[in-house]
């Protein structure tokens, strides 16, 4: 259970000794030699889709067992399924898209002789390649065209050309771990279609680099923060983060079962088991943004809202 504190941030007294960024750095680089992949390469996109197999684990649906669910036919829940995918993937390249107009930002100032900047450059790299990867899936899905709402991508427009420091690792870790969460999930789940199991390999291998880049950077950039900053940091990591959950799921995509998008996303708000599966999103990656004092404060109940922290 996660509680508000007002407690003196992590930034005040470490517990962990920060590692050295080139040792990072070079391990991670290690890590990308080794496995990196080409979508085009390794998976197969002209297999036609399996009728009968659902896109995504039934029970994260966000409708699932509703009453509603209870009387879906098995082909309107994997419709259902096809379309959840189609907007989390949308949403998915939203994010990869402000996370590398960010990380090209970042770099811009770094010594590109280092491990640490040519890390950097390689994690740009491997995101244009899951946002094509995704393109392609998109594609394939025939779905409409799902995404965030317009302020929204306004929103990431600023931040994508102003964020820095602890918020904007922060955004990229609970963005990247939410996503992880539900594409391990997948890639373990032998009912799903397997072409979305082995995009979901593919991602999570690849991106648990970026995670353990992002952990070692955040809690470099906490050090030394003023109270001011801490507060403003607060903020802006509790709107993007609380941003990606809040709009992973565009209710247009509840037209495809015959409910009006409104009607839709309020069942899923109202569902106990989609409250559920948001708790589960956050729950790797919360406690560590929360240890690092950046859940605390006014802002604390965005995420509340978002039902990352009860
Ligand atoms: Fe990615
Ligand atoms: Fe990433």
């Amino acid at each position: 259970m996660t509680t508000p504190n007002t407690a003196a941030p992590r930034a005040d007294a470490p517990r962990r000794p920060l590692r050295d960024r080139e040792t990072v750095a070079r391990r991670l680089l290690r890590s990308a030699a080794r496995a990196t992949y080409d979508p085009d390469a390794v998976l197969d996109w002209d297999a036609p889709f399996d009728r009968e197999k659902p896109f995504l684990p039934p029970e994260r649906v966000s409708l699932y067992g509703t009453p509603l669910w209870e009387r879906l036919t098995h082909a309107q829940r994997v419709t259902l399924s096809r379309h959840e995918l189609a907007s989390i993937t949308a949403a998915g390249i939203w994010l990869e898209m402000c996370l590398m107009q960010l990380f090209l930002r970042f770099l811009y100032d770094l010594d590109v002789r280092t491990a640490n900047a040519q890390f950097a450059l390689t994690e740009v790299g491997d995101e244009t390649r899951h946002s094509v990867m995704f393109g392609k899936l998109l594609e394939k899905l025939e779905t409409p065209d799902y995404g965030v709402p317009a302020p929204v991508r306004n929103i990431g427009r600023l931040f994508k050309a102003l964020g820095s420091g602890p918020s904007m690792w922060a955004v990229f870790l609970v963005g990247e771990e939410i996503f992880d969460r539900m594409q391990r999930a997948t890639m373990d789940d032998p009912r799903v279609q397997p072409l979305v199991r082995e995009i979901s390999r593919v991602h999570v291998v690849e991106e648990s680099r970026h995670v353990r880049y992002a952990r070692a950077e955040i809690e470099r950039s906490m050090a030394g923060l003023s109270r001011s900053a801490l507060t403003r940091h607060r903020l802006v990591t509790a709107v993007g983060a609380t941003a990606a959950l809040e709009f992973m799921i565009d209710p247009a995509v509840y037209r495809c079962v015959g409910l009006e998008p409104d009607e839709g996303r309020e069942m899923a708000l109202a569902n106990p088991h989609h409250r559920a599966t948001r708790y589960w999103l956050g729950q790797k990656i919360v406690p560590f943004i929360e240890e690092l004092g950046l859940v605390s404060g006014p802002a604390a109940v965005l995420w509340r809202r978002a039902g990352l922290i009860h």
